[in-house]
């Protein structure tokens, strides 16, 4: 062979092999990434009573199947871990366009009201760095949690949504968090959590986030409705209908009683009535004081040409008819606050549903909002990204919508005697 076929020869397989790593990659086929064999992307949440229980999720690399929490009430004489109890967890293998890696999940159980608990997770040799939480203390009638519109951004430089999460943990020391959907752009690509959690570290591992997906995590990319990752890398009650287990649940904490719908269920599936029937009977057996409702997609809407009028036709009449107090959506990126609303029509104050589109915490914005006739409060916060902290006492929950450097936009209190 001539040096110059040498050489040919060389330059084929050289670019061969550039394509085939780059094909590799991009279809996830590759090898693991090189995470740290120690776990990251923890993150709190609820699955039973906020009281006694608490769950962990994290992720290791695919290797590792080992899966313990240590925990331990927070006493000064005593240093963690000493004294603490072990919990196992559960593993299970998330298959990514990154490559596989096992999500660990762990629930906490038998613990005290009302106090300060430190933990870590591991496999007993690697463990993460201590963290801590609280746990619901007994007759909590006075707490905020803080409601967050769309986090997406349009890059994996999630930023924007570290800011505002800061900045509203900061100011308004939540209990927990809620994201009203389109916590990512695109939920089938792995590069977009890692920059969500990431952006979350050093909040999620302290706070429970108790999340509703939006269509930006339902997998266009994949043939299966159900948004895998999303499920995947939160725990969450799995007391809502068949099928939309983890998606569709509800909790109380305090005398709130939460619902979080997926408001991606067509009305051509199987799954609609299901879920239908289950919201009807969820807020009818409640005994809670309030009745708190999260879902992405807007009935009441601010967006040119995007009614939702589907979803309007599915949940409104329930949601009405049982006297569900707030419900805050995400999807128009819109500060927006209706006037109370009955079978359709706007009611006195206390006497109807307040629909919230909850602005947003990531960096995307359209042009093309506006005050529609139902709304007595409309912002399209192009200027700053927005959080929505509501604030439970006795006898009345305060809905303050905020920009992130703490400018109230809106302030509503809805009074309600037991
Ligand atoms: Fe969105
Ligand atoms: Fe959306």
């Amino acid at each position: 062979m001539s040096r110059r076929n040498v050489f040919k020869a060389l330059l084929v397989l050289a670019f061969t092999v550039l394509l085939g790593t780059a094909w590799l990659h991009q279809t996830g086929t590759n090898k693991a990434p090189d995470w740290g064999r120690s776990p990251d992307h923890i993150v709190l949440s609820w699955t039973a009573d906020p009281a006694t229980t608490v769950t962990i999720t994290w992720r290791t690399s695919p290797d590792i199947f080992k899966s313990l929490v240590q925990y331990a009430p927070r006493l000064n004489d005593n240093p963690f871990p000493a004294g603490s109890s072990l919990a196992r967890g559960r593993v299970t293998t998330l298959k990514t366009n990154l490559g596989n890696y096992n999500i660990h999940n762990a629930t906490l159980t038998n613990l005290r009201p009302g106090v300060i608990y430190l933990y870590r997770v591991g496999d007993g040799t690697r463990w993460s760095r201590i963290y801590s939480f609280t746990t619901e203390a007994r007759n909590t009638g006075q707490f905020t949690a803080v409601v967050f519109g769309d986090s997406q951004c349009s890059s994996e430089n999630y930023r924007v949504w570290r800011e505002t999460l800061l900045a509203a943990v900061k100011r308004e020391t939540p209990r927990f968090i809620i994201n009203a959907g389109d916590l990512v752009d695109n939920g089938s690509d792995q590069k977009q959590w890692e920059a969500w959690f990431a952006a979350g570290k050093g909040v999620l591992e302290g706070l429970p986030e108790m999340p509703a997906v939006g269509n930006h995590e339902s997998p266009w990319l994949e043939g299966d409705r159900l948004p895998q990752s999303f499920l995947a890398q939160f725990s969450l009650p799995e007391n809502g209908p068949s099928g939309l287990k983890e998606l569709v649940y509800s909790f109380d904490y305090g005398d709130a009683h939460f619902v979080i719908l997926d408001s991606q269920v067509g009305s051509n599936s199987p799954l609609f009535k299901l879920q239908q029937n289950w919201l009807k009977e969820d807020l009818k057996r409640t005994k809670q004081r309030w009745k708190i409702v999260i879902f992405h997609r807007p009935p009441y809407y601010a967006k040119t040409n995007r009614a939702n009028d589907d979803v309007k036709e599915a949940f409104c009449p329930i949601l009405e008819e049982n006297h569900a107090d707030l419900v805050i959506n995400g999807h128009d990126h819109a500060v927006m606050r209706t006037y109370p609303i009955a079978g359709g029509r706007i009611v006195a104050r206390s006497k109807g549903t307040v629909y919230l589109i909850a602005g947003r915490s990531g960096e995307k914005t359209y042009s093309d909002l506006s005050q529609k006739r139902w709304a007595q409060y409309f912002y399209n916060p192009v200027d700053q990204p927005t959080y929505t902290a509501l604030k439970f006492t006795e006898g009345s929950l305060r809905v303050i919508c905020k920009k992130m450097d703490g400018t109230i936009l809106d302030a509503y209190v809805i009074e309600k005697s037991s």
